[in-house]
This record gives C-alpha cells, sequence and structure tokens, in this order.
C-alpha cells in the first residue's frame, strides 16, 4: 500500500501530467526503444507512428493517478488493456522497462520541477499499478492456457481457406497445425496474429475481430486491405491480402477481449456497423441465429456502397432462418446497387431514424466501426435516452474517446 504522502504527492502532480503527459510518453517511447530495441517487435509501428498509443497510455497514467488510492474504480479500463497484453505476449518481466523509462521520460520533461519526492512517489505508484496489471493478466492467461483447446503463447495455424468478401475484404479461415481442439471464444473477441515480412527487421503483431460464430473447427477473420502498403496503417493487411494464401502458417493467439455479446440475456440486441466493423457483429448474428434463434436481432450495416460490402449474402442467410430483421444502409450507393435493390436505405444512419426503427428502451446495443460512425451512434443513442449499460463498443486500434 503507499503511504498518504505519496498519494497526495501523486494526485498533485496529475495535472501537470496532464498538460506534459502526452510530451511524456513520446519520450518515453523514443528512449525505451533505443534501449530495447527488442520491444518493437510487439508494438505496433503504425499506432506509434499516429501518435494514438501516446495518447492511450497517457491517458491511462492519469487516470490511475487520480484513483491511485482505489484502482478498484478503474477495474473494467485494467481488464480492457489487460485482455490486449494477454493477446500481445506481455509479460511481468516487461513492466520494470516501462516504468524505468517512464521514469527517466517524467526526468527529462519536467527537468527541476521532478524533485526526488516525486520521483520516488512514481516509482512507488507505478509498481502499484504495474502489479494490478500483472495479477489480472496471470489469471488471463491461465484462464487461456487452462481452457479446452487453450493455449498461452502462440499458436501456428493454417490458412485452410481465403474467401474474397467484397473489393477490399478477404476471410481467411485458420486451423490448428497440431489438428487439435481450439479454444472457444465469446461473439465479439479478436485474436493477435504475429507476423515475420521478409525483408523486415521487427515482427508485426495485429488483431483481428473473429467473424464467425463460436464452436467450429476454424477461426474465422475478415481482413480490410488498409491503404497503401507503404503506409504504416496497410501494411500488414495488404501483406495478408496479397501474399498470405491458403497453406501458409500464421501465428495466433487465444481468444481476447471485453467485448462480446451477452448470450445470457433473452431482451433484444442491435447490432451496428460501419464498414470492416461488421466483422464482431457477424460473429454475434451468427452465434444468436445458432443459440437463441428466437431472440429479437436488428442488424443494421452502413457501407459506401455493394463493391465494399463483406458477408451480404451470409448476413442475409442468416437473417432468413433467425428472427433477424436486417437493415443495409449505403452512402454512395452505385447504379449496379440501385438496380439490383442491394440496400435498404441511402445515406447515413440517423437519430431519427434509429428512433422510428429499433426498440430503444429494451435493446442493448452493440457498435463497431469507424471512428466518426462510432461517435455519431453514441451520441443518438444517448440523446435517445437508451442508458449506459446497453450501450457497448469496440474501437479499432487504440481506445479513442468518443465525446466530441
Ligand atoms: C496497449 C497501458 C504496460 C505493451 C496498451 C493500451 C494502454 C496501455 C492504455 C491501449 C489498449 C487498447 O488499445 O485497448 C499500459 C499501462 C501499463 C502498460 C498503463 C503499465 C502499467 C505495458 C508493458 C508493455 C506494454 C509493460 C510491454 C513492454 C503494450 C502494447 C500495446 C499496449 C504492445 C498494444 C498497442 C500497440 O502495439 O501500440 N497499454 N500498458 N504495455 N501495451 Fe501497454
Amino acid at each position: 500500500m503507499l503511504d498518504q504522502k505519496t498519494i497526495e504527492t501523486i494526485k498533485s502532480t496529475v495535472p501537470v501530467l496532464e498538460v506534459h503527459g502526452e510530451q511524456i510518453t513520446t519520450v518515453f517511447y523514443k528512449t525505451m526503444f533505443e534501449n530495447h530495441p527488442e520491444l518493437l517487435n510487439i508494438f505496433n509501428h503504425a499506432n506509434q507512428k499516429q501518435g494514438r498509443q501516446q495518447r492511450a497510455l497517457a491517458g491511462t497514467v492519469y487516470a490511475a493517478a487520480k484513483y491511485i488510492d482505489n484502482l478498484e474504480a478503474i477495474l473494467p479500463v485494467v481488464n480492457q488493456i489487460a485482455h490486449k497484453h494477454r493477446s500481445l505476449g506481455i509479460l511481468p518481466e516487461h513492466y520494470p522497462i516501462v516504468g524505468k523509462h517512464l521514469l527517466i521520460a517524467i526526468k527529462e520533461v519536467l527537468g527541476d520541477a521532478a524533485t526526488d519526492e516525486i520521483i520516488n512517489a512514481w516509482a512507488d505508484a507505478y509498481g502499484v499499478i504495474a502489479d494490478a496489471f500483472i495479477s489480472v493478466e496471470a489469471e488471463m492467461y491461465d484462464e487461456a492456457a487452462s481452457q479446452r483447446g487453450g493455449w498461452k503463447d502462440f499458436r501456428p495455424f493454417i490458412v485452410a481457406k481465403r474467401v474474397e468478401e467484397s473489393e477490399v475484404i478477404t476471410s481467411f479461415y485458420l486451423k490448428p497445425v497440431d489438428g487439435k481442439a481450439i479454444a472457444s471464444f465469446k461473439p465479439g473477441q479478436y485474436i493477435s496474429i504475429k507476423l515475420e515480412i521478409e525483408g523486415e527487421e521487427f515482427t508485426h503483431i495485429r488483431q483481428y475481430s473473429l467473424s464467425d460464430a463460436p464452436g467450429k473447427d476454424y477461426y474465422r477473420i475478415s481482413v480490410k486491405k488498409e491503404a497503401g502498403m507503404e503506409s504504416p496503417d496497410g501494411k500488414v493487411s495488404n501483406y495478408l491480402h496479397n501474399s498470405v494464401e491458403e497453406g501458409e502458417v500464421l501465428q495466433i493467439s487465444a481468444p481476447a477481449g471485453d467485448f462480446f455479446l451477452d448470450t445470457q440475456k433473452d431482451t433484444p440486441v442491435v447490432l451496428l456497423s460501419g464498414g470492416v466493423g461488421l466483422t464482431p457483429m457477424v460473429s454475434m448474428l451468427n452465434t444468436v441465429a445458432e443459440l437463441q434463434p428466437e431472440k429479437e436481432v436488428t442488424f443494421i450495416h452502413a457501407a459506401q456502397n455493394g463493391k465494399v460490402h463483406a458477408l451480404k449474402d451470409e448476413v442475409a442467410a442468416t437473417a432468413a432462418k433467425a428472427k433477424v430483421n436486417s437493415v443495409v444502409f449505403y452512402d454512395q450507393p452505385t447504379e449496379e446497387d440501385r438496380q439490383n435493390n442491394s440496400f435498404d436505405v441511402e445515406g447515413y444512419i440517423t437519430k431519427e431514424w434509429l428512433k422510428e426503427n429499433v426498440n430503444l428502451e429494451q435493446s442493448d446495443f452493440y457498435f463497431c466501426g469507424p471512428v466518426p460512425f462510432m461517435k455519431a451512434v453514441n451520441s443518438a443513442l444517448k440523446d435517445l435516452g437508451v442508458a449506459e449499460d446497453r450501450i457497448h463498443f469496440e474501437f479499432f486500434g487504440p481506445m479513442a474517446s468518443l465525446e466530441a
């Protein structure tokens, strides 16, 4: 436990961190990667370049500082990050490296203002926060390894099948090389893929949502080909699209993530997705159709047009079998889309449309998509009075804020 004086010192430095937080984490990453380049095998270079990871870590450090005497209050956040860490293979021995470089960065950015008292208080506080993460993650590793078909680190899977789902999205069906059972998962969870790309110095790890229901002998991911191969964002997805054929072996970590459908509830659900955000939603849809076919589901998908609309036939077939109302929005339909009647509404999902068309009083809402889509859906649902405990969402990449 931290003593009262340390707690006070930590709390009084929160405003300073809020001013310099991002600068501190930028220096932190730079120094840490200089001293420990091997960590570039774990960190996502795209997130580093765009500063997204800096913001995510800075935000968590403030939160931890504010709640340092009551870390229980931020347990949901710890849990979400711990899922990501477990999926990436972060280990207890990594924590002192991060702690050391965080303190170096605080000293460098704050200069004389970083007194010994402040630095010592932060060293103690970091220890408490790190212990909280390490113990939550240890439980997650145990759980991942001990369940039927589970495993602890990365396990080789073969690409059993590739299916082009749209001009930009391709599904990969992955089966374990050892031919043994694979762990079940909750619809909405993701896996990490660790890739070695020829000519690249470091490995790349990326998370992809599982896009089919659990209980099969494969995992399916459906990957969008992001911008060019040269952009850090597109590197891995382009590699998967262009170079990973059937028969190729990929290293996969066991399913993780705290964004998943509550299959205990019988009340209606509304699943909303934008673009490739549909992947966890299709997993949820397929699961409900198999396990709770009587449950009322509204599946709302927004895409630009039919050319980039993935898994269209699969969703339509599932909708026909279960109690699913499927609605497709295109904001830039093509002439062909019009002729084929391949969408229901032209434009974006709006508050007014939701008010008229979904059960706002009873439904749980799950959504995933690009940030502007998420912001629009989140604020519409709040304005319409949907209780916060019925709103569930997940970001691609590091957490961001949904506030305007
Ligand atoms: C992701 C916080 C320790 C490696 C994250 C995220 C946060 C975070 C907020 C983003 C989560 C998300 O996107 O959902 C922290 C805090 C730590 C800590 C507060 C210390 C108490 C570590 C350690 C390592 C590590 C020790 C390994 C050296 C990563 C990696 C990611 C990540 C690789 C994924 C994002 C990326 O690749 O850029 N962490 N973390 N973290 N963390 Fe940590």
